[in-house]
C-alpha cells in the first residue's frame, strides 16, 4: 500500500493539533496533564480517520488506559488496515518545564509493517547514511564502531561526535567515548530527536547510541528508514512481567538484535511536530490569532520535508 498525499496531510494535522493542545500547558510543571492533553487530541483525531487502525507502539497496555495503549483500535473502521505508532508527547519533562525538545510524534504503515513492540527499554544504534551498514553494529565494542566511522568519514577520532542520553546506566560507555577523545552530545531526554540527528550533516552527529525507550526506538527507525540511515535495536527485558508481555506479543528470541528493515517495512509515514523548538523543528507559536506549527515529515515513497501549518486559534 502506498499512502496518498491527502492522507499524509491528515496525519500532519493530527500531530499539529496534539502539539497545539499542549501549548497552554507548557511550563506549568504538570507532566500528567500535558501528556494526557496530547493523548486525548491524538486519539480523537485518529478516530476521525477512515481507517481500520491499531496501535502497535503506544503507551502501555490496556490496564494503563487512558493512554493510547498497545492494541487499541482507532479510526472509523471504514478503510485500510493500518498499524499506528504513537508518542503524543515525546519529552514530557521538556513540555512541563517549557524547555526545548518536546515533540508530538506519530508513525503509520500498512498492517503488519511496523514492529509490534512492548513498552520496554531498547539498546539503540543509529548512524548517518555515509557510513556503510556493516561498519557498525550493536555487538561491536564501542571503540570499533567509532574507529570504523572515523575511517569511513576520513576523520580523526576527536572529530567524531556521539549523541547519548545522559544516564547513570551509560557511565561506562561515556567513559570509553571520553577516552577515545570523541565529542559528546549528552541529552537529558528526547532520544527520538537524538537518533534523528544523524540524518543531516548540519546537526554534526556521527552516531547516536545507548539505551532508551523501545517505542521511541521504533518511531525513530520509521523516520531513519526514509533517510536511508542505519538503525539497530535490541529490546531489554528486565522483569518477569516484561518477559511475559514480550512472549505474549510473539517475541521468541528475547536477545534478538533488530535491523531497521525488521522494524519497519513497506511504505510508511512519520510526523514529528515541534511543541517546543529543537534542532529539527520549531515549536508551536501563536501569531496574529494563528498557531504556527512545524512538522518533520518523512514519507518513505515520496518526501522528506518540514511542513509549516497555520491553524486558526478557536474560541
Ligand atoms: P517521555 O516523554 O515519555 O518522558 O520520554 C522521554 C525520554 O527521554 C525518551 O526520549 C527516552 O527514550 C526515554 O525517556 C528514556 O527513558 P528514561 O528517562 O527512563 O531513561
Amino acid at each position: 500500500m502506498v499512502f496518498e498525499k491527502d492522507f499524509l496531510d491528515k496525519i500532519i494535522n493530527i500531530t499539529s493539533n496534539a502539539a497545539i493542545a499542549c501549548y497552554p500547558h507548557l511550563g506549568k510543571k504538570n507532566k500528567v496533564l500535558v501528556d494526557k492533553t496530547a493523548t486525548d487530541v491524538m486519539r480523537k483525531n485518529l478516530n476521525q480517520l477512515d481507517i481500520d487502525g491499531k496501535v502497535v507502539i503506544g503507551e502501555g497496555e490496556l490496564d494503563e488506559a487512558p493512554m493510547l495503549y498497545i492494541g487499541e483500535k482507532l479510526g472509523t473502521g471504514e478503510g485500510p488496515s493500518i498499524d499506528i505508532a504513537v508518542d503524543p508527547l515525546e519529552g514530557t519533562n521538556f513540555a512541563a518545564n517549557n524547555l526545548p525538545g518536546a515533540l508530538s510524534v506519530l508513525a503509520i504503515s500498512a498492517k503488519g509493517n511496523l514492529f509490534n513492540a512492548p513498552e520496554t527499554y531498547m539498546d539503540k544504534l543509529a548512524v548517518s547514511n555515509d557510513v556503510p551498514f556493516d561498519a557498525t553494529d550493536l555487538d561491536f565494542p564501542i571503540e570499533k564502531n567509532i574507529k570504523n566511522i572515523a575511517d569511513c568519514k576520513n576523520k580523526g577520532l576527536n572529530e567524531i561526535t556521539a549523541c547519548i542520553l545522559e544516564r547513570p546506566r551509560h557511565r561506562e560507555v561515556i567513559d570509553k567515548l571520553k577516552k577515545l577523545n570523541v565529542k559528546l552530545k549528552l541529552i537529558s531526554d528526547g532520544d527520538v530527536t537524538g537518533a534523528l540527528l544523524v540524518t543531516n550533516k548540519k546537526y554534526n552527529i556521527d552516531i547516536f547510541l545507548g539505551i532508551g525507550g523501545g517505542p521511541e526506538g521504533v518511531l525513530a527507525a520509521s523516520a531513519l528508514d526514509a533517510f536511508n540511515c542505519k538503525f539497530q535495536g535490541r529490546f531489554l527485558f528486565k522483569t518477569d512481567e516484561d518477559i511475559k508481555r514480550a512472549k505474549k506479543m510473539g517475541i521468541k528470541d528475547l536477545n534478538k538484535k533488530y535491523d531497521l528493515n525488521e522494524i519497519v517495512k513497506g511504505d510508511s509515514i512519520f510526523c514529528a511536530t515541534g511543541i517546543t523548538s529543537n534542532e529539527l523543528v520549531n515549536g508551536v507559536k501563536l501569531e496574529n490569532g494563528n498557531y504556527i506549527t512545524e512538522t518533520l515529515v518523512t514519507h518513505k515513497n515520496s518526501t522528506i520535508s518540514i511542513v509549516k501549518k497555520e491553524i486558526p486559534l478557536l474560541d
